[in-house]
C-alpha cells in the first residue's frame, strides 16, 4: 500500500511541533518523533510504503541527509523495514508494541498524562502540597543542612565502605539494620520517655513511609483517619491514597479539640502531633492527651504520634511522648532524622506495640524491601559515638538565635498587630495574619521574588474555619539575612493588609 497524503501528513505535524520550545531538536530528530508517534498511535499502519528518502526530503523541503537519517534509525530500532527492491514499510506490529501503542496515542494528546490517571492518583496530584522549592529564606521544617558536620559523617562512611560488608550491600533486615534499631531505642527512651526495646523500633524511610505503613498493615480501604485541622499535607495525602478518609478536627490550645459529636463515631487512626502541632505550634495539654488514650483504649482506635521535630525546643525541656503515657498499646510512635540531620537522608523510625512488632518488620521488607544499609550503619555511628547529641545541642543554640532574630522583625514591622504561634519550639513559626488578609496572594508575590512563605489556609482541610497566616521557617535562613528579607516579605504583607485595619 502506499498513501500519496504522507509527506502533507508529515508535513502538518512538523509545523504544529515547530513552535514548541521542548520540540527544538535537530530536524533529523524530529522528523525521526513524528514518524515514530505515528506509528505508535497506530496512525500509520503497518505495511504502509514509506515514499523513498528522496522524494520525501523533495516534498517536505528537507535536506536528504534529514530524511535518511531518520529512516536509518528507525529501522534500527524496528519501527521501518527495507524490503529488496521495494523500498520502505512500516514494520508489522508486534505483540509488545501493543502497550507501547496505547501510551504513546496519549502522549500526542495529552502530554502531561494527566487523563491517564486513577481517580485516587488524579485526587492526589489535585490535593498536591509538596512544591519543588525545598531551600531558602523562608522553608519551614527544613534544618540547616550547609552546616552539617560532613567531616564526621565522611569518616564513618569510609570505615564502613572499607569493610564493604555484605550485609549492608544486600537487601536489609526487616526492621532495618539492628544496632540503628539499638540506638534508635536507647535514644528515645532517654530523650522522648518512649517504652520500647530494639524490636519495637522500625527503621522506615522517613514519616510518610511510617503513616502508609500503619495505614496498610492496620486500616482497611473506606477506614476514617482524625486529623488535626491545619495538618501536615503529607498525612493527608498518605491516607487519601489508600483510601483512609481523613477527618479533620479542629485544634484549639489545647491540641486536638474533640467534641461530644466527633467521640460518637470512632475512627480507625487519629494522627497528632501533641509536642508541637503542625503548622500551629502548640502542645497537647496532659488532659487532652489522657482523654484521647483512654478513647483510643475504648475503642480499640490507633494513634499515629506524629513527634517530627521536637528534639528542637527553646526554654523549656522537651516534653515526654504521648507513647509513654499510654499504658494500652494503642500508640505508634514516629520520628524522623529529617530535621535533626538532614531530610535528604530519607531515614526515620517507628515504634510499635510489641505485639505488632513482628508483623510490622516483615511487613515492611515484604511491601518496600529494606535497604540503606550503609547510610543506617552510619547513622547508628553517629549516635552510639555520641555526634547525634552535640549536633542537636549545637543547632539548637543557633536556631533558638535564628527564631529570635526572625521574632525581632516580625515585632519590629507588626508590633502586636499580627500573632506569632509555635515559636516555642522545632524549626519554623506560624504567623497569624488578620481575617481577609489574603496569605496565598501574599505567598504567591513572594515566591515570585524568591521567598517562600507557605500560606496557612493550605494546611487546612475545612476552609469554613481556616486562619490566615504564613509558616516561616528560620532554621535554614543565615542569621544576617533573616532582617533583611524579612522587611521585604512585610513590606508584601503590608500592601495586601486589609484596608479596616490600618493604623
Ligand atoms: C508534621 C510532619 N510530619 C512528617 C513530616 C515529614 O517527615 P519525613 O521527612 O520523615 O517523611 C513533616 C515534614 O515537614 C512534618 O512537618
Amino acid at each position: 500500500m502506499r498513501i500519496a497524503s504522507l509527506p502533507e501528513f508529515l508535513l502538518l505535524r512538523i509545523e504544529r511541533a515547530a513552535p514548541d520550545a521542548r520540540t527544538r531538536k535537530p530536524l533529523n530528530r524530529q522528523l525521526y518523533q513524528i514518524i515514530r508517534d505515528a506509528i505508535l498511535a497506530q496512525q500509520l499502519p503497518a505495511g504502509l510504503q514509506l515514499p523513498s528518502s528522496r522524494d520525501l526530503a523533495r516534498e517536505l523541503a528537507l535536506s536528504r541527509n534529514t530524511v535518511t537519517y531518520a529512516y536509518e534509525q528507525l529501522i534500527a530500532e524496528g519501527y521501518l523495514e527495507t524490503r529488496a527492491g521495494a523500498g520502505t514499510f512500516i514494520a508489522d506490529t508486534t505483540p509488545d508494541q501493543i502497550p507501547a501503542a496505547t501510551g504513546g496515542k496519549a502522549a500526542l494528546t495529552d502530554p502531561s498524562g494527566a487523563s491517564e490517571l486513577s481517580a485516587r492518583g488524579a485526587q492526589l496530584l489535585r490535593h498536591a502540597g509538596v512544591s519543588n522549592l525545598q531551600w531558602g529564606a523562608f522553608m519551614p521544617g527544613v534544618p540547616d543542612v550547609t552546616l552539617f558536620p560532613n567531616k564526621i559523617w565522611s569518616r564513618l562512611q569510609n570505615k564502613h565502605w572499607r569493610r564493604s560488608r555484605a550485609e549492608l550491600l544486600t537487601y536489609g533486615e526487616g526492621g532495618g539494620y539492628p544496632p540503628l534499631r539499638a540506638a534508635v531505642a536507647e535514644y528515645l527512651r532517654m530523650a522522648r520517655s518512649v517504652n520500647c526495646d530494639a524490636s519495637q523500633v522500625l527503621i522506615t524511610t522517613g514519616i510518610h513511609q511510617s503513616i502508609d505503613l500503619a495505614a496498610k498493615l492496620l486500616g482497611e480501604a473506606g477506614d476514617r483517619a482524625w486529623v488535626e485541622d491545619p495538618c501536615y499535607w503529607g498525612t493527608r495525602s498518605v491516607l487519601n491514597s489508600l483510601g483512609i478518609k481523613p477527618v479533620p478536627i479542629a485544634v484549639d490550645a489545647e491540641g486536638l479539640q474533640l467534641r461530644p459529636k466527633d467521640l460518637r463515631h470512632p475512627p480507625r487512626f487519629i494522627h497528632v502531633t501533641p509536642s508541637h502541632q503542625y503548622p500551629l505550634g502548640m502542645v497537647m495539654s496532659l488532659s487532652r492527651r489522657r482523654l484521647l488514650l483512654e478513647y483510643a483504649a475504648a475503642h480499640k482506635v490507633w494513634i499515629m504520634e506524629d513527634d517530627y521535630d521536637s528534639e528542637f525546643r527553646y526554654g523549656s525541656r522537651p516534653l515526654a511522648s504521648l507513647q509513654g503515657m499510654d499504658s494500652q498499646d494503642r500508640v505508634l510512635y514516629m520520628g524522623t532524622f529529617s530535621k535533626t540531620l538532614f531530610p535528604g537522608l530519607r531515614i526515620g523510625f517507628m515504634v510499635v506495640p510489641q505485639s505488632l512488632a513482628e508483623s510490622f518488620a516483615t511487613g515492611l521488607s515484604e511491601l518496600y524491601r529494606g535497604g540503606q544499609g550503609f547510610a543506617q550503619a552510619v547513622v547508628a555511628d553517629f549516635m552510639t559515638e555520641g555526634h547525634f547529641a552535640s549536633h542537636i545541642r549545637r543547632m539548637r543554640l543557633l536556631y533558638a538565635e535564628r527564631l529570635r532574630l526572625l521574632q525581632e522583625a516580625i515585632n519590629r514591622h507588626f508590633g502586636d498587630s499580627v500573632r506569632i504561634t509555635g515559636g516555642e519550639a522545632g524549626l519554623h513559626l506560624a504567623l497569624g495574619l488578620p481575617d481577609g488578609c489574603d496569605d496565598l496572594a501574599i505567598s504567591r508575590e513572594a515566591a515570585a521574588q524568591g521567598i517562600i512563605a507557605r500560606p496557612l489556609f493550605r494546611y487546612y482541610m475545612n476552609p469554613a474555619t481556616a486562619q490566615r497566616g504564613l509558616l516561616l521557617g528560620y532554621a535554614c535562613v543565615p542569621e544576617q539575612q533573616i532582617g533583611p528579607i524579612f522587611e521585604r516579605l512585610a513590606g508584601i504583607i503590608k500592601r495586601h493588609w486589609p484596608a479596616r485595619k490600618v493604623g
